[in-house]
């Protein structure tokens, strides 16, 4: 039986990749920086551990914790929706420190493991914004845009090993907690000279009717833990696919 260990687990994609894979009959390590039970169904193949990525001390715990690991996905991150005049330094160091290094920190901590078994596969999780450019996520873009690079250079330096890694570029999802935990870094708002950007784009979003749904990320994970075969880059959700017809 294979174990995968997922970070982000408390909402939207992480906790319908934990249930993707449960459902499948694997053992799912399911992290969070705040463990809860409640949230997927009590099971001996299941268990709840807790991982704050950005922070040294729970990824070594965890780690220890969890025992020997098949697949490792690094989906927790975080986003913000602001015009660069508007997003404090604080801010952009916080969106990288989850995304990019949060990233990078739990795949160095996992990954002798990996490279002495000669197995194993890693996961990560950026976004469709990678590919098409927007404004508004000049710093969230370039935290993800960071996390393919690292994962294109690293997938190359494990080859040897045996260790495939792999990209999932999912598309906008709004059922997520995403777009609510974000505003907590955007209280000062948009500055006013970006105003009439942002209502257009805005606008623009309305009116797109792809998307991307939990499912559509957690089916591309499955491939990308099972299938030797699949592309390095996976989009997810009916959004990201078009993007990568462009
Ligand atoms: N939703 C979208 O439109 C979208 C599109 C493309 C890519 N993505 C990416 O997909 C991933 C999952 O996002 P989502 O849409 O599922 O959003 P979400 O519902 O907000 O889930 C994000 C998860 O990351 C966790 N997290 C945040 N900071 C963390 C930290 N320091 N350590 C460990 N966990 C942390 C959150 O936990 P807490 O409950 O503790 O905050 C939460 O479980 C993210 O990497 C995001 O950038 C999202």
């Amino acid at each position: 039986m294979k174990t995968i260990l997922i970070t982000g687990c408390s909402s939207g994609f992480g906790l319908e990749i934990a249930r993707h894979f449960h459902e499948r009959d694997w053992r799912v390590i399911a992290t969070m920086r705040s463990p809860r039970t409640d949230l997927l169904p009590p099971s001996e193949r299941l268990r709840v551990l807790a991982l704050d990525v950005t922070d040294p001390q729970s990824i070594r715990q965890a780690v220890a914790e969890a025992g020997p690991i098949d697949v490792l996905v690094n989906n927790a991150g975080i986003g913000v929706l602001n015009a660069l005049e508007g997003i404090s330094m604080d801010t952009a160091r916080e969106v990288f420190e989850t995304n990019t290094l949060g990233t990078i920190a739990v795949t160095q901590a996992l990954l002798p493991q990996f490279r002495q078994r000669q197995s194993g596969v890693i996961v990560n999780v950026t976004s469709s914004v990678t590919l098409r450019s927007l404004p508004l996520l000049s710093v969230y873009t370039a935290s993800k845009a960071a996390v393919n690079a690292f994962t294109e250079s690293l997938a190359l330096e494990l080859a040897p090993y045996q260790v495939r890694v792999r990209l999932v570029l999912p598309g906008r999802a709004p059922e997520t907690r995403f777009g609510e935990n974000a505003r907590a870094r955007m209280t000062a708002g948009i500055p006013e000279p970006y105003a009439d950007l942002a209502q257009h784009i805005f606008a623009e979003w309305q009116q797109s009717t792809l998307l991307t749904h939990p499912q559509d990320v957690a089916e591309a994970v499955w491939r990308a833990a099972t299938d030797p075969s699949t592309p390095m880059r996976i989009a997810a959700g009916a959004d990201a696919i078009e993007w990568t017809q462009d």
